[in-house]
């Protein structure tokens, strides 16, 4: 009963029918008990009334509270990473509870973080369960946008790792136009701080994303970004001080200026009550109010990790082999990467995510391998009924198909998300760069891909 009981997700309902069950098993003996004491002397009945309900409400109110807590320990054990529960697999999708493909969420508080950062808090519209997932992943979301053909989607990394929440957290950078260019601003970003308010529902799918943190490893973490990149080293922070408090972290940020600066109090907070976790924080063009809110003025860089963060890591240590994880604006990483190349970093010790399509392409090139025909190849878009001619200068096989009038969904166009993912049913596309999405077998991601073979026939 008692097992069955915590399987009840509704917490209410979980607390009335452990309150009615703890209940109903103390008031019945004590009816009977009151029964037997039914004697000649009425005060002995009375007393022991009295005893029976103050029983029977005691073990009612105990039971409610157990109740509550049982499920507690549930909702948190459902989101746990699997590997938490005695499980030694990483796989990260293993326990979306049935959630697979679009899903409704209400946006349930929405919170300015900085300048130019807010949250949005989300909670399922079905008040059902919100799987576990692995720090440094990221939800898609779908918008429908005034204006746009088609909805819109785009990923967002989650930036909280709080177990007892029923929400999932995402913090998004309103996207200005680059001031060079005569081009519109950010169309979801905007419209999520424009348009996205309290109580509005939005699509969403499963936690997903292969950048991901393996919370009880022992080795050293450093924890690298700028901008809007702080999301995923958020939740990757809280969940190693949450599971594996022994571990040592750094938690290297560069921002503008404080008011760029988002989650300052909450990381300041957290390693205020976690010594394993060391923070510093780089300006690079502080305000005369920032004075002792960051570090360094300047940005993050290796020199910073090579004079300040190798000899502290070396003390805590005894050893400076740490695992990287680097996420933020273009040239930031691309500088990162190969400052710790230089410094003699192991590229398997370094992992990295762009939110920006313009990643330099810099690891397990693919550009070599050999084409049928390099000149011009036939591709069929089966659906939409085109048969085209691809020469090289028609870049990927998504701007291919975008210049031919077709409209595939994407997101990130450059391998991460796999919103573009496509089903190839004739030939074979070679990629640009190796994909961080999972690529489902019989399928290919056309944002980075061009076709290999002379004939490429896509369920497009
Ligand atoms: C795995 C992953 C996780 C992410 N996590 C986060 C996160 O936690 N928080 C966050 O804020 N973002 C995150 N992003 C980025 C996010 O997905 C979006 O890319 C971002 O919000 C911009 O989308 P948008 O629709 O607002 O801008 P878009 O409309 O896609 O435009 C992007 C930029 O291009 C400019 N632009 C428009 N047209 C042109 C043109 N013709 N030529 C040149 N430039 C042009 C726009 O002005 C804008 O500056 C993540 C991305 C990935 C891949
Ligand atoms: S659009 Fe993100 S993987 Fe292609």
């Amino acid at each position: 009963m008692i097992k069955n009981i915590k399987e009840i997700s509704n917490p209410i309902l979980r607390a009335v029918i452990a309150g009615i069950f703890l209940g109903s098993l103390v008031t019945i003996p004590a009816a009977l008990a009151v029964e037997l004491a039914k004697s000649p002397k009425d005060s002995n009945v009375e007393s022991t009334s009295k005893l029976a309900v103050y029983a029977s409400l005691a073990s009612t109110a105990i039971g409610a509270a157990i109740g509550l807590g049982a499920g507690k320990r549930k909702d948190e054990r459902d989101r746990l990473p699997d590997d938490t529960l005695g499980n030694d697999s990483v796989e990260v999708e293993s326990s979306n509870n049935g959630w697979t493909d679009w899903r409704k969420f209400i946006v349930m508080r929405k919170v300015k973080e900085s300048d130019g950062i807010t949250s949005f808090y989300l909670h399922p519209e079905d008040n059902g369960a919100i799987p576990d997932f692995s720090p440094g992943q990221f939800l898609t979301l779908k918008l429908d946008i005034p204006g746009q053909l088609k909805p819109v989607i785009r990923t967002y990394s989650l930036s909280d790792y709080d177990l007892s929440a029923m929400n999932y957290r995402l913090s998004i950078k309103r996207e200005a136009a680059p001031t060079n260019l005569n081009v519109l601003p950010g169309i979801a970003s905007n419209f999520m701080h424009d348009s996205i308010q309290e109580d509005s529902i939005i699509w969403v799918k499963p936690p997903a994303g292969k950048f991901v943190l393996d919370v009880y490893s022992s080795k050293p973490a450093v924890l690298i970004s700028n901008g809007v990149g702080i999301t995923p080293m958020i939740a990757m922070a809280k969940a190693v001080v949450r599971f594996n408090p022994l571990r040592q972290i750094w938690f290297l940020h560069g921002a503008r200026d404080g008011n760029a600066h988002a989650f300052r109090d909450e990381i300041n907070a957290l390693s205020a009550s976690h010594s394993n976790l060391h923070v510093i924080y780089c300006y690079s063009r502080p305000t005369a109010t920032d004075t002792g809110k960051y570090h360094q003025q300047g940005y993050v860089d290796s020199a910073l990790i090579q004079n300040i963060v190798a000899p502290e890591m070396q003390k805590l240590c005894g050893s400076t082999e740490a695992d990287y994880f680097l996420c933020g604006s273009p040239s930031f990483m691309d500088a990162l990467r190969n400052g710790l190349r230089e410094w003699g970093v192991p590229d398997r010790n370094v992992n990295f995510e762009s939110f920006a399509k313009a990643m330099p392409k810099t690891t397990t090139p693919v550009r070599d391998l050999p084409t049928e025909n390099t000149d011009s190849q036939e591709i069929v878009f089966s659906k939409s009924g085109k048969t085209l001619t691809w020469n090289p200068a028609d870049g990927t096989l998504l701007d291919f198909a975008e210049a031919n009038g077709l409209n595939p969904d994407y997101s990130c166009r450059a391998g991460v998300c796999g919103t573009c993912m496509c089903k190839i049913s004739e030939g074979e596309v070679e990629y640009e760069e190796e994909p961080s999405a999972s690529v489902d077998p019989g399928s290919v991601l056309i944002c980075i891909s061009k076709p290999k073979t002379a004939r490429v026939v896509l369920d497009l």
